[in-house]
């Protein structure tokens, strides 16, 4: 019998999936943004770290108002990436590198630069056109925002237009940047344009999508206050809120996996969808809705041996209980990064939302980075897929001194200069010690569009690759014994007894993962091999924040 392990046709189960952050992760102009000639040139790389697939951030035209998440056409690519034919181009060296491609749909907004918006804004007032977002008139003598929700990203979520006629008219709602209204999923011609969507990119050999802000899609039909309600998404234990995670929002789910169970492949999305427990985020997985989910419960979970176990248990708990997979995640485009998370003090308590603002926040890199090691083969080690971040496989840390003039992120703005906003993890990748990008562009190429620290010679791929010590053959390692390892990948997992601050868990075919997350230095458990050690062992015994992958 096939397992969900091998079985081709539910390939999702058990993948690692490397997030390509595409203005970030190899300049193939030179102009000092990534492009497709740059992801082209560095498939190799990908295919020899030992994941299944990759997932491309949005690579569509934009005005870049959030970083291409304002998305103005759909069905190209923006000229700063390249073309629609390199597109497709990269989708089929991917797939005859044995690397499955996800995309990045963004339904919950679009860009005020697609043709909807415009022509909207050109119909005016009680148009079909402004029916297919979310216009409403202003309170009092129209000059105020029509409810008192605030953008994601600061200030009000609500910007007023002028009319046709010149005249200050109505408002559109925008969860995130004014340059992202949102769509009203009520509208017919909403859900055909975004299936018809769906079905361009998989025609053209895209194996699924990634869902921005898939909780987000439906608002209550009376667009409520939120008065003393949290508006940051996951924050909201509650069914009712007025916009994030409404029981309506699984229609489109169950739609859009009409589509894609109608391809021969199999095709398959991953929500992103910041909700407040696992419970919650079962419910996107349940069977006819969406392949996978994000586990961002598992991301906000402080290095605490408790709080892990807790969480991976509820994760388990909740996404058996709807026979979906679950999934792991230390990193993304979005968060601070997990060598510096982890260099921090650790809170005692889940759902650790960090934004790293205070210019005097002082990670400390090495143990971070000590604690990055073991967290990664504690996630390899778990049941399911994981997604790895782009240069997350280098140890890179959140860079936190970027000059203010090239903050890029909208939230530094929107804030009034009071949050830094995510571009610390977003800096371009070192790939060569030298150079004036590290190999990310051509020599000769321009500046990267952040600066990339100094120190960050000493990451480059080239510099760790061979290297048994560097972070880069830890996850190669990793991988290749993930791939070999009959136990590992989907399958059965079970906790052992462990002295505190430590966590071990069984696979199945003698696999055993110990990792001191908080304790001090223990005694390794009777095992026939060291299958792969995040660090140095202290002879038989495993120092602090360090974990191991045994065969007994
Ligand atoms: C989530 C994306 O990951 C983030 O980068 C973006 O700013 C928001 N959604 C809005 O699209």
């Amino acid at each position: 019998m096939t397992s969900s392990r091998t079985d081709p046709t539910a390939w999702w189960r058990a993948a690692v999936t490397y997030q390509v952050y595409p203005r970030s992760f190899a300049d193939g102009d030179g102009d000092g943004v990534g492009d497709i000639a740059g992801i082209r040139s560095r498939l190799p790389y990908i295919r020899d770290l030992g994941v299944d697939a990759i997932w491309l951030n949005p690579w569509y035209p934009s005005p870049m108002a959030d970083a291409g998440y304002d998305v103005a056409d759909y069905r190209a690519i923006d000229p700063l990436f390249g073309t629609l034919t390199e597109a497709e181009a990269l989708i089929a060296e991917a797939r005859a590198l044995d690397l499955r491609v996800l995309l990045d749909v963004v339904p919950n907004h679009l860009s005020s630069a697609h043709a909807w918006f415009r022509a909207a804004l050109a119909a005016g007032p009680g148009s079909r056109e402004r029916e297919r977002f979310l216009f409403r008139p202003g309170r009092g003598d129209g000059s105020q925002p029509p409810n008192d929700w605030e953008s994601v990203f600061g200030g009000s979520a609500w910007t007023r237009v002028r009319e046709p006629d010149g005249r200050p008219g109505e408002w559109y709602l925008h969860l995130f940047d004014p340059g992202q209204p949102d769509l009203n999923w009520r509208e017919a011609d909403v859900r055909a344009e975004f299936e018809s969507v769906l079905r361009f990119w998989f025609d053209r050999g895209v194996d699924g999508f990634r869902i921005d802000v898939a909780n987000g899609l439906h608002k209550h039909q009376d667009l409520p206050d939120l008065g003393e309600r949290s508006g940051r998404p996951g924050d909201e234990a509650e069914a009712d809120h007025p916009f994030w995670d409404r029981d309506t929002v699984h229609e489109v789910y169950r739609e859009w996996r009409r589509v894609a169970d109608s391809y021969p492949d199999p095709k398959m999305f991953v929500a992103e969808a910041w909700v407040p427990t696992p419970d919650r985020l079962a419910r996107y997985v349940r069977p006819d809705h969406l392949h996978s989910a994000f586990n961002f419960d598992y991301l906000t979970t402080p290095w605490r041996a408790a709080l892990l176990r807790a969480s991976i248990d509820e994760a388990l708990a909740a996404l058996t209980a709807v026979s979906a997979e679950p999934t792991w995640v230390l990193s993304n485009h979005d968060v601070v990064r997990v060598v510096s998370r982890l260099g921090l003090p650790q809170p005692n308590e889940r759902n650790w939302v960090l934004e790293l603002d205070d210019e005097t926040a002082d990670p400390d890199l090495d143990l971070g980075t000590r604690r990055a090691r073991a967290a990664a083969l504690l996630m390899l080690a778990l049941p399911g897929g994981a997604y790895v971040y782009q240069g997350e496989e280098l140890g890179l840390w959140e860079v936190l001194d970027l000059p203010d003039e090239m903050l890029a992120d909208p939230i530094w703005e929107r804030s009034g200069h009071a949050r830094r906003g995510r571009d610390g993890a977003r800096v371009p990748l070192p790939w060569a010690t030298d150079g004036n990008s590290f190999g990310f562009g051509p020599s000769d190429g321009a500046q990267p569009w952040l600066p990339q620290p100094a120190a960050w010679a000493a990451m480059a791929a080239e510099r760790q690759a061979g290297d048994p010590t560097s972070m880069l053959e830890l996850y190669r390692s990793a991988l290749r014994i993930r791939r070999e390892h009959p136990g590992l990948g989907s399958g059965p997992m079970r906790w052992r007894d462990a002295p505190n601050g430590v966590l071990s868990i069984e696979r199945e075919g003698g696999f055993l993962l110990v990792a001191n997350v908080e304790g001090p230095s223990v005694e390794l458990p009777s095992h026939r091999e060291v299958l792969l050690a995040s660090g140095p062992l202290d002879g038989p015994r495993l120092p602090p924040n360090t974990a191991v992958w045994l065969q007994t």
